[in-house]
């Protein structure tokens, strides 16, 4: 039974200030995969005499008992809370983030993050520091890989989806860990895609398009919340009283614990608001930051703050109180050994039933981008040359932030394939090219790895590798080219000044292409690339992202169709890195776009007509699959509707009308077609993924209300209003953000 409110109320009333700051303090010390570059000493002494409330970074369930130990040895002997990165999977590695979200598929996706829980708990985490729910429409930044993609209502049923897997139905659960909804807030809109970088951005945006999925979070019970490292509007986020005590305790009624990023307090003196640790330590508690991760600022300098009276003692104590409570609400209290029962951790991490998940997650993530002549998928049969450095590798699969996952776990494609393929089908392999040939950039790529390198450069010249991947494609009946980025490519601090596949690869698909031989080319990415020229030369273009544990098989069940894929694009693949940041819920503009030579039009000079100049190559919601869907009309159940209180019935129905079984996304979109401010051309409201056998069909219904067609009119961010206005819209259903019918309808 997790403690009441009495009992924190009497153990704060016989904690010192110090126990109280002390609380406060998250420290990480150090190890093999560190997530920053500062780490904190004396951690062992610190503990005992009461000045670190949690940790994160300790990777067993014998190093969490030995730290638990020294708790139990200070005056008061309040138990530490362990925390990790555990982003998508702890020792069982999914998907990335990215392409779970493009999964559309939140049953699985609060399957992995109960698996992850289950896995994390075992070893004695207590709180993960997920979900990343940050929105993003910026290709460049590298934490589009941790995130759901470019929209709000795709992240808010992530955002929640990820909540409940983790925290399931009973916190103080020894398998269940609490959740941190992160970064809060608007971190996805870094300036040019550059990590850490200033974000600006009006205020209705912040609400409509950045806020909703920490919303979304905080009302299926998120226990916590990250702030980011970014200045939202000038202000940064770790000083930001109005959005964190206003917009989120206030507005959005979070009562839970917020943390710091690594050293974001410290950071303040950075950003050039405070001058001093003890002006960042007094401008983030005052902010409502209640746990300072690494830097230590609260830890030295909050005592002088209030003895100067530059701090009053109640706001320490409202901070501590809410770290208390996330402890009691963790059980930690009753039991702080509870999550690290003798044994479990053996029994639950890696089982075949999480990978069994994990494999079925790589085909619900894959999104299939083109299948001339139905390439896909392959029959096992003849000779298959599988080329490429991804192709027979395990340190890169697991993508970037799997800071417990083990490459030495890790199927790899060729041997998934091979697998799959034995006694019916001979796979060739040839490396063909470096994942990059320049040794800065490799030396760069692989700065986070301790043991296993992800970028190797052959001792062989280009040359060499590129003719023996040619020669094996001239002896095979079809080219299965894996290229892609390193998993350091993204993730933190990774953000990229342009959007293709590295250069030696491209040569190889070029030189693949020559041969002659049909071509599948499975792309691996954190993040969404601009595969223009290989959605020329390839007859078959999926994008696999980081697959995890199970990649080889799940890729070997799409390649030979013991599974279609499924997935659908969570966020705009772009012609050119120039389009970015791109969406497809752009605004019309004043000035249309007709084609390139109509002068005087939004649009491109340098950009064929054929692709939108204001929309991607492929467009969000995107993916094809084994089976074409047929959809009859959208139906509504009435095209006159009045009142707040109304509400829309909107249906669908859907066939497979292919051989094989497929899933298929029906997705949902609002056009307000005038109002008093310029809307999106379309809005996202809802999304179905149903599967389908051959032949079956399926009737799909979503109830749209009122509130689904308001917006935010907002002077400043903690003075808004949610408008709904009276008129027509469009109600668009489809398979893609591009490809919908729509009905019409008014509502008053
Ligand atoms: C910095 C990252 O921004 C955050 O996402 C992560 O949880 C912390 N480091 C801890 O590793």
């Amino acid at each position: 039974m997790p403690k009441s409110i009495a009992f924190i109320d009497d153990l704060l009333s016989r904690m010192t200030l110090a126990e109280k700051i002390g609380q406060l303090n998250l420290v990480t010390p150090g190890g093999e995969t560190l997530t920053g570059t500062v780490v904190n000493t004396d951690v062992a002494d610190k503990i005992k005499t009461g000045r670190i409330g949690a940790i994160f970074g300790v990777k067993s369930a014998e190093a969490v008992r030995v730290f638990q130990d020294l708790a139990a040895q200070s005056r008061l002997k309040i138990p530490l809370m362990f925390a990790e990165d555990v982003i998508h999977g702890q020792k069982t590695i999914f998907p990335l983030p990215l392409a779970l979200a493009a999964s559309w598929d939140m049953k699985l996706v609060e399957e992995t993050a109960r698996i992850a829980a289950v896995e994390a708990s075992s070893i004695g985490i207590d709180q993960v520091y997920a979900p990343m729910v940050d929105v993003c429409r910026e290709p460049r930044w590298g934490r589009i890989a941790e995130s759901p993609g470019e929209d709000p209502v795709l992240a808010s049923r992530y955002a929640e989806a990820m909540v409940r897997g983790f925290q399931g139905s009973d916190l103080s659960a020894p398998t269940s860990v609490m959740a941190c909804l992160k970064h809060y807030v608007g971190y996805g809109g870094a300036v040019g895609g550059r990590d850490y970088d200033a974000v600006d951005m009006s205020p209705a945006t912040l609400h409509d398009i950045y806020l909703p999925p920490f919303a979304a979070g905080v009302k299926a019970g998120a226990g916590s919340v990250m702030a980011a490292f970014n200045t939202l509007n000038g202000t940064p986020m770790h000083a930001n009283a109005t959005l964190i005590q206003r917009v989120l305790r206030q507005g959005l009624g979070f009562r839970g614990l917020v943390v710091a990023d690594y050293t974001g307090v410290q950071e303040l003196i950075a950003h050039a608001v405070a001058g001093d640790k003890a002006e960042a330590a007094r401008l983030a508690l005052k902010a409502g930051v209640d746990c300072d991760m690494v830097a230590e600022a609260y830890l030295d300098t909050l005592g002088a703050s209030v003895a100067a009276g530059l701090i009053d003692e109640a706001e320490i104590d409202a901070a501590c109180r809410r770290v208390l409570e996330a402890k009691a609400d963790l059980g930690l209290f009753d039991d702080p050994y509870h999550r690290i029962t003798w044994g479990r951790a053996t029994q639950s991490v890696l089982t075949e039933a999480n990978r069994a998940v994990a494999r079925q997650a790589v085909a619900a993530a894959s999104v299939l981008l083109k299948n001339e002549h139905d390439l896909l998928p392959l029959g096992k049969k003849g000779r298959i040359a599988l080329i490429g450095a991804l192709a027979d590798d395990r340190v890169n699969m697991n993508g970037t932030w799997a800071v417990s996952g083990s490459p030495s776990t890790v199927v790899p494609i060729l041997e998934g394939l091979r697998e799959a393929a034995a006694g019916a089908a001979e796979i060739l392999h040839a490396k063909g090219a470096n994942i990059v040939d320049d040794r800065v950039l490799a030396a760069r790529l692989n700065v986070h790895d301790w043991k296993d390198l992800s970028v190797v450069i052959d001792d062989r010249t280009a040359e060499e590798m590129l003719a023996e991947a040619v020669d094996l494609a001239g002896q095979s009946d079809v080219v299965v080219a894996v290229v892609g980025e390193a998993r350091e490519y993204s993730g933190e601090s990774s953000s990229r000044i342009d959007l293709l596949i590295p250069e030696p690869q491209k040569k190889l698909i070029r030189a693949l292409k020559a041969v002659g031989k049909p071509l599948v080319v499975v792309v691996m990415t954190g993040r969404p690339l601009a595969l223009t020229e290989e959605a020329e030369l390839a007859d078959a273009l999926l994008v696999a992202w980081f697959g995890g544990t199970e990649i080889g098989h799940g890729l070997a069940d799409v390649l030979f169709g013991a599974q279609s894929p499924t997935g659908r694009l969570p966020a705009t693949f772009p012609y050119a890195v120039g389009q970015v940041p791109v969406t497809y819920a752009h605004l019309p503009t004043g000035r249309p776009f007709p084609g390139r030579f109509q002068k005087f039009t939004s649009g491109y000079v340098d950009m064929p007509d054929e692709v939108p100049h204001n929309d991607g190559l492929f467009p969000f919601g995107f993916g094809l699959t084994y089976a074409p869907v047929a959809y009859g009309p959208p139906r509504v159940d009435k095209v006159a509707l009045a009142g707040d209180d109304d509400r829309l019935t909107v249906s669908v129905s859907v066939t497979n009308m292919g051989k094989r079984p497929t899933a298929e996304v029906v997705q949902l979109y609002v056009h307000d077609l005038k109002a008093s401010v310029s809307r999106p051309v379309k809005q996202l409201k809802g999304f179905s993924k149903v599967a389908l056998e051959p032949g079956e069909s399926a009737e799909v219904s979503f109830t749209l209300l009122a509130g689904d067609l308001a917006f935010s009119v907002a002077t400043s961010v903690d003075d808004l209003t949610r408008i709904r206005e009276a008129g027509d819209y469009d109600i668009h259903v489809g398979r893609s953000s591009r490809d919908t019918q729509h009905v019409r309808i008014s509502w008053n």
